[in-house]
C-alpha cells in the first residue's frame, strides 16, 4: 500500500538524485587523479607535452547568453578538464563561442589548466591586430597559447602581426588552418616555405586523404597538427548507427564509438592532438576516455580501417 511515507518528496527526490548526478561527473575525475594519466603528445617546436584530446567550440559553444544552455556547456567544460583535456580551440567565426568560453572559465578554479586556441578570421592588418585582441579579451587570457590564421585568409599580411606577437610574448605558437579538403595545395606550399610551429586539418578514419600529403609534410617541418572534424561533423556515428563495436577495440582500452574514432586519429604517428566538439556532458566524457590507455598499434589501426570500411 501507498501512504505518504513511502513516496519521496520533490525535494528529497532531487536531493537524492541530485547528489547521484554529482557523483557520476565526479567519477571520471576521480578516476584520473587517482589512477590514470592522459596520454600525451609533444609539440615539435617546443617540446612541450600536451594532452591527446582537446575540444573545438564550433556551434556547440555558440550559445549567445542563453541560461540552460550556458549552464549545460559549464558541465561540458568541467568534464573535459576533469578529464585531463587542455586544448580548447575556437574562432571569431564561431558566433559568440569565445565569449562563452571566457565567461565559464571566470568560473572555474580549473582555467589554469587551458590551453587556449584561436584564429584570426579577417582581411587586413589592423583589423586582424583588433580581432585579435578581442578574442583575447573575449576568452579572458592574457597570452594566447595558439593564434591560428583561420582558413588561410589574409595570411600574407597576418603572419609577420603572428610572428612580432610571438616574439613580444603575447602569442606563444602560430599557426594555420584549414577544414575538409580545402586549400590543400596553397597550405602544403606555406608549410614548405613558412616556419609555423601548429597547422590545422581535417583528418578522420571515413577521409584519410592527408595520410598522403599534409600529415607526412607536417612531421618532416617539425609542425604540430591539430586535427579538426574527428567525427566528419557528426556524420560517422550516423553510419555505425546499431553496428557493434568490435571485441578487439578492448585490445586500445576503446569502449565506444566516439573513442574508436578519436584513438584511430591521434594514433597517426604525425597527429599532435585532435580537437572533437560537443554541447553533451555524456558525449564530453565518452570522448575523453581516449585520452587515456593504449593506443592502436599500426597493424590495429589497418585493421580499423578494414572494419570501417565494411560496416
Ligand atoms: N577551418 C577550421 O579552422 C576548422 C574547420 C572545422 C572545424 N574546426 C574545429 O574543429 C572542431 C571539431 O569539428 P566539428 O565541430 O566540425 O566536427 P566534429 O567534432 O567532427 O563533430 C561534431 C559533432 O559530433 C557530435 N558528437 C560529439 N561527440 C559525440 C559522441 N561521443 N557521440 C555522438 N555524437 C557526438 C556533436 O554533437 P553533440 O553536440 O550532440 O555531441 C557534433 O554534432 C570545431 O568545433 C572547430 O573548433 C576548425
Amino acid at each position: 500500500m501507498i501512504n505518504n511515507q513511502n513516496i519521496l518528496s520533490r525535494r528529497q527526490f532531487i536531493k537524492t538524485f541530485g547528489i547521484i548526478a554529482a557523483g557520476m561527473t565526479l567519477m571520471p575525475k576521480a578516476a584520473f587523479s587517482e589512477t590514470r594519466k592522459p596520454i600525451t603528445h609533444a609539440i615539435p617546436s617546443s617540446g612541450e607535452r600536451i594532452p591527446v584530446v582537446g575540444m573545438g567550440t564550433s556551434r556547440t559553444f555558440d550559445a549567445g547568453g542563453d541560461p540552460a544552455m550556458m549552464t549545460q556547456l559549464g558541465q561540458v567544460l568541467q568534464a573535459f578538464f576533469d578529464n585531463g583535456g587542455t586544448v580548447v580551440d575556437s574562432s571569431p567565426m564561431y558566433g559568440s563561442a569565445e565569449m562563452v568560453v571566457g565567461k565559464l572559465l571566470k568560473t572555474m578554479p580549473d582555467r589554469s589548466k587551458l590551453f587556449a586556441a584561436t584564429k584570426v578570421w579577417t582581411y587586413g592588418r589592423q583589423s586582424g591586430i583588433d580581432q585579435m585582441q578581442k578574442s583575447m579579451q573575449l576568452m579572458g587570457v592574457g597570452v594566447m597559447d595558439l593564434m591560428q590564421i583561420h582558413n588561410l585568409r589574409d595570411w600574407k599580411i597576418h603572419l609577420p602581426t603572428l610572428r612580432e606577437w610571438k616574439e613580444a610574448g603575447k602569442i606563444r605558437y602560430i599557426g594555420i588552418t584549414t577544414s575538409h579538403g580545402r586549400f590543400h595545395s596553397e597550405l602544403m606550399q606555406i608549410m614548405r616555405t613558412e616556419d609555423l610551429d601548429f597547422v590545422q586539418f581535417s583528418y578522420n578514419i571515413g577521409n584519410r586523404t592527408v595520410e598522403n600529403s599534409l600529415l607526412p609534410l607536417a612531421a618532416d617541418r617539425g609542425m604540430a597538427t591539430l586535427i579538426n572534424r574527428p567525427f566528419q561533423r557528426g556524420s560517422l556515428f550516423r553510419k555505425v548507427k546499431g553496428k557493434t563495436l568490435p571485441d578487439w577495440a578492448s585490445e586500445f582500452d576503446c569502449k565506444s564509438w566516439g573513442q574508436f574514432f578519436l584513438k584511430y586519429v591521434v594514433s597517426h604517428p604525425a597527429v599532435t592532438n585532435v580537437i572533437p566538439a560537443t554541447s553533451k556532458v555524456h558525449h564530453m566524457v565518452d570522448n575523453m576516455g581516449a585520452n587515456f590507455g593504449r593506443l592502436p598499434s599500426a597493424s590495429i589501426r589497418k585493421r580499423m580501417e578494414r572494419y570501417f570500411e565494411k560496416l
